[in-house]
């Protein structure tokens, strides 16, 4: 059991067990000179949000410092890792798929890795599933064992073992990983982890674990170092940045965080995402009308413009209270990049309730957003609601939606 350093509600991944990891990092190192030579190489494909991508960046950081470096397809790899996805069934569909198809590039090189890793993992039913059905699977781990991949990868290289870690936790923090970062202009920072806010559609909070925060003068120092490498943006990344500092036993909200990262020098812009409409204050928008470096784009996530089924969500917000925020953003912060999420048929939802998110996307003019139909999710409350909307019924009602974004987008409405 790992040994770890308590502060508050938060748990933070000891300096200890980071040096075990460390040792396993020199003994997979040994262990790939000695099967592959010089030069072992890992295909890392990554699906679902931001955070996912972030994960990847450590990924294969710990890959790199384990001696591995990158292929671009699995075919010339020696380790194929899958960082997965489970917001929705359509996402969790692609990478049983893709897995499948591994299945006989493994034939053809039996010492090929196969490691799948990231939200889908989180999920019993899912592990269970890969560990009777892809038996060519040799490692699973679920997001709170993403620090110990090392050791996890030693059980499977040093002891020929097939491994699972996929144990539910209330999530750590594990600091001193270095990133492999893909893009060069756009810098992902994850300021906190986890969620709390329970939506009633959403596997979140059952596969990250709970809400925490990063340390301040950790975030800030890894956004200084970004910015003197020349990142012309840097995107703060959490599922609900607007409660960042809650429960964290340090003295520092968003607005806070922000002014501080503001003030580095550097030529970058500060995005983020998600913003969470209940928790969004004017404070917050006051502090980006005032900073040098917003990006001038703002995500918030309204779902519905129905408060019945706001109120079914669980989203802790009403149509009025989000199209004030939307009013005193817009004036604030003139030329704001306002985009959204919706759901398109929420278990329940009746046309008529639909039709308060089409006047809500009217009245909110945004720039651009990104459409869902609802996807039933394992254990969540949203998936025993009685949902008798057919499908075909409510893709009609998506494409209402889409459409009246379009005209918007063109200016036409
Ligand atoms: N934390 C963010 C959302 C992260 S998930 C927030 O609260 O705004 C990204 C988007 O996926 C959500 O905004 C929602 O629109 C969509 N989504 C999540 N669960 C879904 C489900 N079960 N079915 C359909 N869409 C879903
Ligand atoms: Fe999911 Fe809601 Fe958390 Fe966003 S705030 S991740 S939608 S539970
Ligand atoms: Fe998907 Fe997990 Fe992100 S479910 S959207 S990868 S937090």
């Amino acid at each position: 059991m790992a040994e770890f350093e308590k502060q508050n509600k938060t748990t933070f991944v000891s300096a200890a067990e980071l040096a075990v990891q460390g040792e396993y990092i020199q003994k997979v190192r040994a262990v790939l000179e000695a099967r592959y030579g010089e030069n072992p190489k890992a295909y890392v494909h990554t699906y679902g949000c931001q955070g996912n991508v972030a994960d990847s960046e450590r990924i294969k950081g710990m890959l790199c410092q384990m001696g591995y470096t990158f292929a671009e397809s699995p075919e010339n790899a020696d380790l194929v890792l899958y960082n997965t996805c489970a917001i929705r069934e359509h996402a969790q569909d692609r990478v049983f798929g893709n897995v499948g198809l591994l299945k006989p590039m493994k034939k053809e090189k039996p010492n090929m890795i196969i490691a799948l890793c990231g939200c889908m993992m989180q999920q019993k039913h899912v592990a269970e599933k890969i560990k009777q059905s892809y038996p060519f699977v040799n490692l699973v781990f679920g997001t709170h064992a993403i620090h110990r991949l090392p050791e996890l990868l030693c059980g499977v290289l040093c002891e020929k073992k097939r491994v699972f870690s996929v144990e539910d936790s209330a999530g750590v923090i594990a600091e001193g990983i270095p990133s492999v970062r893909d893009d060069t202009q756009n810098a992902w920072l994850p300021i906190m982890y986890g969620c709390n806010n329970f939506c009633t559609y959403c596997v979140v909070p059952y596969v990250r674990g709970r809400e925490r925060s990063r340390k301040p003068d950790i975030i800030i120092e890894e956004a200084r170092e970004l910015a003197a490498k020349g990142f012309g943006q840097i995107t703060l990344l959490g599922q609900n940045v607007n409660s960042y500092g809650k429960n964290s036993g340090f003295d520092m909200n968003f607005s806070g965080l922000l002014r501080q990262l503001d003030a580095i020098d550097g030529d970058f812009k500060i995005d983020f995402m998600t913003s969470h409409p209940k928790d969004c204050t004017t404070e917050l928008i006051d502090t980006l009308a005032s900073m040098k470096k917003f990006s001038g784009h703002l995500h918030l996530p309204v779902q519905s413009g129905n408060n019945r089924i706001l109120a079914a969500m669980n989203r802790g917000y009403t149509r009025e209270h989000y199209l004030g925020l939307v009013e005193y953003a817009k004036k604030s912060i003139p030329g704001l990049d306002l985009t959204t999420d919706i759901i398109v048929g929420f278990p329940g939802e009746n046309h008529q309730e639909f039709c308060d998110t089409l006047s809500l996307v009217r009245e909110a003019q945004f720039a651009s957003m990104f459409t869902f139909i609802f996807s039933p999710r394992k254990g969540t409350k949203a998936e025993t609601l009685p949902d008798p909307v057919s499908h075909a019924e409510k893709a009609k009602w998506f494409k209402e939606l889409t459409d009246l974004q379009e005209k918007i987008t063109k200016g036409e409405i």
